[in-house]
């Protein structure tokens, strides 16, 4: 028989119970957190939707290589597992262990960019962009038109579009270009896949300019899914086989494995050139650690060369990407307006469409991640103004292309009927749509401000 639940693979050996607040007790939690969900307390959250990064549930094999981890400083054998491990999926001869992504990309952009220099995306992540802009460089976002728009079907809505990218490198001259990075799967364009042939097209003419092309490689996993399932030539492929060819076509990855290495912390860079390699581990040495744990344990990254084959099994990655599915077309029927398709990791939320009656400058989605958090306890991210506004000289704010709200689903944690608690929650939102209100910024630091600003509900 094919049945048609599909249930999540797997038995739950330990558990962590969860706080049920009541909404009197979360107004005052809120208020206190300023509005700002990054602010709460954990256990002030029911259902903890803020981010798929370190949130992982392990694995009773995971949890064993724990016990196995060697803490040696230099040359420890969790080590050689982790390096064997990432270089079995990256095809790359140079890995670089790090404490998490954004250390890699610190490196990496860092000694990349400064000044003068450009890169160029599907979407930088807030903290690639960060790490690049602090660097002096700049980041420019050139996912394809279909991204753009919430509502519209396309099967690889990450993909980049190559005739910008072709017209920019010629602009900018391929001797500024820093690199050009693929995101997989395409984290602030809504978790949207990237296919193979548009990689293949990005890497010709990264080959024909001689300009370096990077994997933000968090979600390859979920990224070969999508692949396997939607374009042609893929389908007797293994999800493995389908990252690795991924891989072959770059000259370099950046990854949090706090994602698809179902982790709790790590991260890597993984490169092909000897010398980039050895300035980059110099980098390493400085400020993350010496080169064979790189900020790591010795029991991280044994837990890391575990998780990145499990992520690869055909029965996770099928739970994995059908039960976010689940969540987001069950928001879509009830008339919730969500990013289409269902990304891999995440549901993102239109606010602007839902909230049609805030105006951006009063960051219609961090009035929805309020509204979530009230009504059901609920945590999830703003991607949109708050995250990627900008002003101008005269102050005013440079919206965002999308005001998003995302629902990120840590992996192995949550069971369908935590997701049925989700969907009740969504039905009160929606009921009470239009007595939402939107939120001034009353605190911001320069960097990254989503994470520590504080607002106040107008
Ligand atoms: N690149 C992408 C695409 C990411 O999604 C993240 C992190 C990073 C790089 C940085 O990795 O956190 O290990 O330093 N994303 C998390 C998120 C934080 O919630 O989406 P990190």
């Amino acid at each position: 028989m094919k049945h048609k639940v599909i249930i999540e693979p797997f038995k739950i050996k330990s558990v962590e119970p969860i706080f049920m607040s009541t909404e009197t007790q979360r107004k005052a939690f809120l208020e206190k957190a300023n509005f700002n969900t990054f602010l709460l307390k954990s256990d002030q959250v029911i259902i903890d939707f803020l981010t798929d990064s370190g949130t992982s549930a392990m694995s009773a094999e995971q949890w064993a290589g724990v016990m196995r981890g060697d803490e040696s400083y230099a040359g420890s054998k969790s080590w050689e597992r982790m390096e064997n491990a990432v270089k079995h999926l990256t095809g790359m001869e140079y890995v670089l262990p790090t404490h998490q992504g954004r250390a890699a990309e610190r490196i990496i952009y860092g000694y990349l960019g400064g000044k003068g220099k450009t890169f160029i995306s599907n979407t930088h992540f807030d903290t690639t962009r960060a790490n690049i802009e602090f660097s002096g460089a700049e980041a420019i976002d050139i996912a394809i038109d279909e991204s753009n728009d919430s509502a519209l079907i396309h099967p690889f809505k990450g993909n980049i579009n190559t005739t910008r990218l072709e017209s920019l490198i010629n602009e900018k001259g391929a001797k500024n270009i820093g690199a050009v990075i693929l995101t997989v799967t395409n984290n602030s364009g809504g978790g949207q896949p990237v296919s193979m042939q548009n990689t293949k097209e990005v890497s010709a003419i990264c080959k024909k300019y001689g300009v370096m092309l990077l994997l933000d490689c968090c979600r390859v996993a979920e990224n070969a899914y999508f692949i396997k399932h939607r374009e042609a030539g893929y389908e007797n492929k293994t999800y493995e086989e389908i990252a690795q060819e991924m891989f072959s076509l770059t000259d370099g990855a950046a990854m949090s494995s706090k994602k698809d290495a179902l982790v709790n912390m790590g991260g890597f860079l993984a490169l092909r050139d000897k010398e980039i390699a050895e300035a980059c581990t110099n980098l390493l040495i400085i400020t993350e650690g010496f080169t064979t744990y790189g900020g790591l344990s010795g029991r991280d990254m044994e837990a890391l060369a575990i998780g990145l084959k499990e992520v690869f099994e055909p029965a996770y990655l099928e739970y994995r990407i059908k039960s976010t599915a689940y969540l987001g077309e069950h928001l879509h029927k009830m008339g919730v307006p969500v990013m289409l398709p269902i990304g891999g990791h995440a549901v993102y939320v239109d606010a602007k469409k839902l909230y049609s009656h805030i105006p951006v400058d009063q960051y219609p989605g961090q009035a929805l991640a309020c509204e979530l958090y009230l009504k059901g306890g609920i945590r999830t991210v703003e991607i949109g103004s708050v995250m990627f506004g900008k002003y101008d000289e005269n102050g005013k704010l440079i919206p965002a292309p999308m005001e998003l709200v995302r629902l990120a689903i840590p992996r192995r944690v949550y069971t369908q009927s935590h997701i049925e608690y989700v969907i009740e929650t969504f039905e009160e939102v929606l009921k009470t749509k239009n007595e939402a209100k939107g939120y001034k910024i009353t605190k911001e630091p320069q960097f990254l401000r989503h994470f520590t600003s504080h607002f106040k509900p107008l």
